[in-house]
Order: structure tokens, then sequence, then C-alpha cells
């Protein structure tokens, strides 16, 4: 082979041309300290707080300490393999995870990384952890009702959207439950579903998966998930990764909800963070900031004004209690963030009232404004007749001679704490929610045995299908109950009351 002086020079002529020196600068610092999942690192001088570094294994770890001498960081992953003084690099990326479509109906850990085998998560939209909440000037009061399919929330302890209302009990007292139903109830009516679990275990939460897929409720819904036995810095970012992918449609104008079940697991991950990365302990030897932790994720929830489109986020926060004590730490910081409380107690659940809500107790501060007129209608009377009968309950649980009065009061109120229990997975449309409580508070169910309610509400609700399609349809439709209306259902009931009594030989 011959070489040609001539090309070989325009070759080296090219090269020189086209050379350029590129200097790739890269900001790294070594490991001081490595342990519990906590890296010490020095020399990363210019770090910003709440970046992303990357360790020699590869492990993403998020700067939380920023000291005179080192930086604290707490690792996303294994610390196998990271010895001392190797390199951790700067990546200049702030904390963030992806959002969008493209996040429905998956599962994902809390860096937004896929769990579920259904492939890359394709979206070239993100969203920082941590993001302002919306002002004062921003924001629109609640005004439209987040429908959970629960007869006793609806009714009387209303959520709207863009509300914070918080679920609190012990444990096993259907709390995961009523999310779950508030889910499947949100099938159709346009709002996106993020269920953050923290700390459970992974066998549960694919029951969950499961459970939602059969009834079709993935669709719209993202599971955020930090288990057990994941390092405790994924559980104490998964509620603001739910957050950040709930944000993405409240801006642009949709709603969405975000359930964190549970905050309790994520104080005490955020509590044993703290601890290791030397932050001085506090009152249950949680850090002092625990309370502003929870308030900033919570005050993300909101109901926009209309020039920022009217989205909404609503926030709904599980609290676990100790033998029903709220008045420790965390149960008191979050009760005071939220605009309203769900009690469950276990009292209840065994005594058969499920879902086991006390609803003497609860509360919904902002949700009554935003109920439809037709459930505002027949609600408040039903109050009523409960705190009544509560009031009642305890004062003649002696025994004594009661009048009339009296114990059809009480009568009054046993009807309804037993139309009001529910079965789990099986949440109501507002048509059925406003048809039974109207006729339980006008006294139409007092003559039917106890033991006969739950049949005479499910054959009424038939019977109401069958014959008067058109009553139930215009509330659906209307939103609201005139008074023709209200008689014309009343009188189906004597119609359907007398057949029922026939067939039951009452
Ligand atoms: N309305 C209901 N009707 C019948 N069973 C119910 C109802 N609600 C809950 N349960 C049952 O009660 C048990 C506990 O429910 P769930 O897991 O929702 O409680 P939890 O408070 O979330 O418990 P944990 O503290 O373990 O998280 C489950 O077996 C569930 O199936
Ligand atoms: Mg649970």
């Amino acid at each position: 082979m011959s070489l040609k002086p001539e090309e070989v020079a325009w070759a080296i002529e090219e090269e020189i041309k086209n050379f350029s020196e590129e200097l790739a600068l890269e900001s790294v610092g070594y490991v001081l300290q490595l342990g519990d999942g906590i890296a010490r690192v020095w020399g990363l001088d210019d770090v910003m707080m709440s970046e992303l570094v990357e360790f020699s294994n590869g492990t993403i770890g998020m700067v939380l300490n920023l000291e005179s001498d080192c930086v604290g960081v707490v690792l996303f992953g294994t610390d196998h393999g990271i010895k001392e003084k190797d390199i951790v690099k700067r990546t200049g990326k702030i904390s963030s995870v992806p959002v969008g479509e493209a996040l429905l109906g998956r599962v994902v850990n809390p860096l937004g990384m896929p769990l579920d085998g259904k492939g890359p998560i394709v979206t070239s939209h993100s969203r920082p952890l941590e993001s302002h909440s919306p002002g004062v000037v921003d924001r629109k009061p609640v005004c439209e009702p987040l429908q959970t399919g629960i007869k006793a929330i609806d009714t009387m302890i209303p959520i709207g959207l863009g509300q914070r209302q918080l679920i609190i009990g012990d444990r096993q007292t259907g709390k995961t439950t009523l999310i779950l139903d508030t889910i499947i109830n949100q099938k159709g009516k346009g709002v996106f579903c993020f269920y953050v679990a923290i700390g459970q275990k992974a066998s549960t939460i694919s029951r969950f998966v499961a459970l939602l897929e059969e009834h079709g409720a993935m669709e719209y819904t993202t599971i955020i998930v930090a288990s057990a036995s994941d390092p405790a810095p994924l559980q104490y970012i998964a509620p603001y990764a739910g957050t950040a992918m709930g944000e993405y449609f409240m801006y642009k104008g949709q709603h969405a909800a975000c359930f964190y079940d549970d905050l309790s697991k994520h104080a005490q991950a955020y509590r044993q963070l703290s601890l290791l990365l030397r932050r001085p302990p506090g009152r249950e030897a949680y850090p002092g900031d625990i309370f502003y932790q929870h308030a900033r994720l919570l005050e993300r929830a909101a109901k926009l004004s209309v020039y920022l489109g009217a989205g909404s986020l609503t926030a709904i926060p599980v609290i676990e209690t100790q033998a029903n004590d709220v008045t420790t730490y965390i149960p008191t910081n979050v009760i005071s963030i939220t605009d309203g409380q769900i009690y469950l107690e276990p009292d209840l659940f065994y005594a058969g009232v499920r879902p086991a809500i006390n609803v003497g107790i609860s509360a919904s501060r902002v949700g009554g404004k935003a109920q439809v007129p037709a459930m505002k209608k027949v609600a408040g009377s039903l109050r009523l007749d409960l705190a009544q009968y509560r009031e009642l309950a305890a004062f003649t649980q002696f025994g004594s001679e009661l009048d009339d009065n009296t114990q059809a009061q009480l009568k009054r109120g046993e009807v309804m704490v037993e139309l009001l229990k529910q079965n789990k997975f099986s949440p109501y449309s507002l048509e059925k929610e406003v048809m039974i409580t109207l006729i339980g508070t006008k006294g139409y169910v007092d003559d039917i045995p106890l033991n006969l309610v739950k049949t005479f509400e499910a054959e009424f609700y038939l019977y109401m299908e069958k014959n008067y399609a058109d009553l139930p349809e215009n509330i659906a439709k209307t939103k609201q109950l005139d008074q023709p209306a209200i008689d014309s259902i009343c009188k189906a009931t004597v119609e359907f009351k007398a057949i029922f009594k026939k067939q039951h030989g009452l």
C-alpha cells in the first residue's frame, strides 16, 4: 500500500482544524464516613441542598445536611461496594420525579422508577420533589365534592376537592379500606388518584394493586411504593414524590387526590434519618422540624383560582394511633394541619359497625360547603338524629323505663347506624346515598326489624331502579332534590314497604 503525502497532509490538517480541547469539569468529593444509609462527604463545597449525588457503585444519594466541613448525604440504594475515600460525583440536579399521564396505571418507587415490570416510563415532564405551595390569591374556596361513595362520609363528613382530610385510627380499623373505596369510586369522575404506600409490607401492596386492577381503577391511579424493606430516605421522600405527580394535573386544570398511607411511618423514617444525621432530637425523639415537614407537604393541596385553571389537589393523609390516643406528638400535629378528621374506632369495628367511623367526633371544616344541594338537604337531619341517639343511648343504658318518644328516638338512631354500615369495596352512588338518607331520616325504616334493615335497603334500590328509574337519574343529573321529587320518593317507599312486609311476613 502506498501512502500519498498530499492525502496524509490533508487528513492531518483536517484533524488539527477540528481539534478542540474539551475539558470535562466534574465536581467531586470523597466519602469520609459511611454507615446506616448515611454518608458524610468531604470536598463537595459547591453542592446544593437536596441535590442528587452519585456514588462509585452507582447508588444515588441526596444531600440533606450542609455543614462547615462536610455534607451529610442519605443513600437511596445499597451502600454495598462503597469504601472510605471513594469518589462522590455531583449531578447538578435537584431531586425530582417524572410526572405526567405516562405514570397512570403504574406502580413506581419514590424516584419514579417502575416496579411493575411494564417497561420504562416515557414522559418528558418532571417536577421537583419540593415546590412552593400556591399562595393566598392563587386559591379559591373549596366548592366541589370529592364523592367517596361511603355513606357516612359523604353525608356527614364531606370532603371537597382541594381539601386536606385526615383519616386517623388504631391499627386494623379499616383506614386503608376507606382509601381504596374512595379510589374505586373515582371511576369516570375525572379525579386522578395517587396512593403513596409508606413502610407497608410489599405483599399487602401487591394485594391492593390487584384489587384496584380488578375494579378497573388503575387506569387513573398511580401507586408510589416505599415498602418497609426500602431504605428510610426513600420512605421519607415518598409523599413529596406523590404530591409532585398530583401537582402536574392540578396545574393543568384537572383534579388529583393524594393518599398518604401513612404519615406516622413517614415521621418515623424522618426521625431515623435525622438521628443518623446527628440532628438534635426533640419531643419523642422526633427532630424539631417534623411539624414543618408535614405542614409544607399538606399545604401543597389546594383548589386553584379560575385564573390558574381551577384545578385541585386533595390530600388525604392517614395517621395510625396507639390505643386510640390522639394526643401524642405526630397525631396532634397532623390534626392541626388538616381541615378535618375521620376517626375510626376499634370498639365500633369489633361491634360490627363498619366502616368504624365515630361520626360524633369526626369533622370536616370545609367540605359541607362543597356538598351538592340534594345531599345538603337530606344530611342535616341525619347528624341531628345521630347526635340525639348517642346522647340518649348513653343515658338509658341502665334500662330504666322509657317513654314512647325516647323509645322512638332510640329506634331511629339504631336504624340509622344500621343503614350507615357498608361493606368494603362497594361504594354507593350519590343518588342512592341521597334516597336512603331521605327515607331513613323521615322514619320510613323505623318499623323494620333491625336484622332486616340491610335487606330492606338492598331491595329498595332494586325496586326504585325497576319502577321509578327517573327519580334517581334526576338526582344524578341535576344534583337537586325538590319537594315533588321528595314526595315521589316517599310515595314509592310506602308502596315498596307494603310489598317488603308481605314478603317477610311482618
Ligand atoms: N367496611 C368493612 N367491611 C368489612 N370488612 C372491613 C371493612 N373495612 C375494613 N374491613 C376489614 O378490616 C381489616 C382491616 O382493614 P384495613 O387494612 O383497611 O385497616 P387498616 O387500619 O388500614 O389496617 P393497618 O393498620 O394494618 O394498616 C381488613 O381485613 C379489611 O378487609
Ligand atoms: Mg392500612
